[in-house]
């Protein structure tokens, strides 16, 4: 109900009576009242003026699910919505929601993170209201050994909705940073829970810094607003970020990893450099060719060799 309150309040523009807002939305005017109040304590901006009714002055900038639902048009993407002030990490509740058969799609999402996980054991800086921290449950039905093509898929669409949402050109360092500006502002962590040849769930887990400033930004890091200069609407471009990912969701199941590989080799900033790769205790040094239809990176080292690299830390040499 909150929600049609809040697109008719919308739609209008100006005041609205009370009346006028019960008849078309079929409540009763205490009903409305109540509402009401309950938007205002989440920090929705209502002004009511005897005789002129009620006008809605300012949205607060909070992640609320039924703010996320209006009008994302997704098929199965965030159809379910669990929505948290803060957690210990969102990687966290959504493996035990995984655990509970929620339907393929499911966000998790939180406004701060106490715990943020990220690759290899790492931290995630997570303040409040100013990232996008959010974890999405998947079910796909494809070999857990083509599970990375999943993560490729997500920075692609990261780098779309970054690209249509505010015009700026960001680029993707092998397998799931984000950059601009040769600083990174997205990190992706993929956990899985699978069997050997069946995956059960795979959990995608996001971390975008968005109207981060430089006090809550960690060191060699970038954020969104520090990159266009103005607050970027964290709504608008979760909601295109939704999207994204289903489409390419779409496109992975009709037409295999072809099509996502294609897209990250475009937005890549990997391919074509020299590298060094540090996984399991040693390193990998050569020029980064290409990438295999399973998300590895190829590396041609300096005795012409090409290596296959499956995962790791890349430093890019020059
Ligand atoms: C990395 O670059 O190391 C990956 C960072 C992933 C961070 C996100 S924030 C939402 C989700 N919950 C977590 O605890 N981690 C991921």
């Amino acid at each position: 109900m909150k929600e049609k309150i809040l697109d008719y309040l919308n739609k209008e523009h100006d005041y609205i009576s009370g009346d006028q807002i019960s008849k078309h939305l079929g409540i009763s005017r205490q009903g409305l009242w109540k509402h009401i109040q309950e938007l205002k304590d989440s920090g929705y901006e209502i002004v009511a003026v005897p005789h002129l009714g009620y006008r809605l002055e300012s949205v607060p900038d909070r992640l609320f699910p039924f703010e996320i639902s209006r009008q994302l048009n997704t098929k199965f993407i965030a159809k379910d919505i669990h929505y948290f002030e803060y957690l210990d990490s969102t990687m966290n509740m959504a493996m035990q929601l995984g655990m509970k058969s929620v339907p393929s799609g499911s966000l998790v999402l939180a406004e701060s993170q106490t715990k943020g996980r990220g690759r290899l054991g790492r931290n995630w800086f997570s303040p409040k209201y100013k990232g996008i921290y959010l974890s999405l449950i998947l079910r796909p039905a494809i070999a857990p050994a083509i599970s990375p093509v999943l993560t490729l898929l997500a920075a692609v669409s990261i780098c779309e909705a970054v690209k249509k949402m505010l015009n700026l050109d960001v680029q993707i360092k092998w397998p799931n940073d984000v950059f601009i500006n040769n600083k990174k502002f997205t990190g992706i962590l993929t956990e899985m829970n699978a069997e050997i040849d069946k995956i059960n769930f795979v959990v995608i887990g996001i971390g975008l810094n968005v109207n981060n400033d430089k006090k809550s930004l960690i060191a060699q890091s970038a954020s969104l607003k520090e990159s266009c200069g103005r607050m970027v609407n964290r709504i608008a471009l979760l909601q295109e970020l939704l999207r994204r990912i289903e489409n390419n969701y779409f496109l992975l199941e009709n037409k295999g990893a072809g099509p996502i590989i294609d897209k990250w080799r475009s937005f890549s900033l990997t391919l074509g450099k020299r590298v060094k790769v540090y996984c399991q205790n040693k390193h990998i040094e050569g020029c980064a060719v290409d990438i295999d239809n399973d998300g590895s990176l190829l590396i041609r080292k300096d005795s012409g060799l090409i290596q296959k690299v499956s995962s790791g830390d890349v430093m890019h040499c020059r």
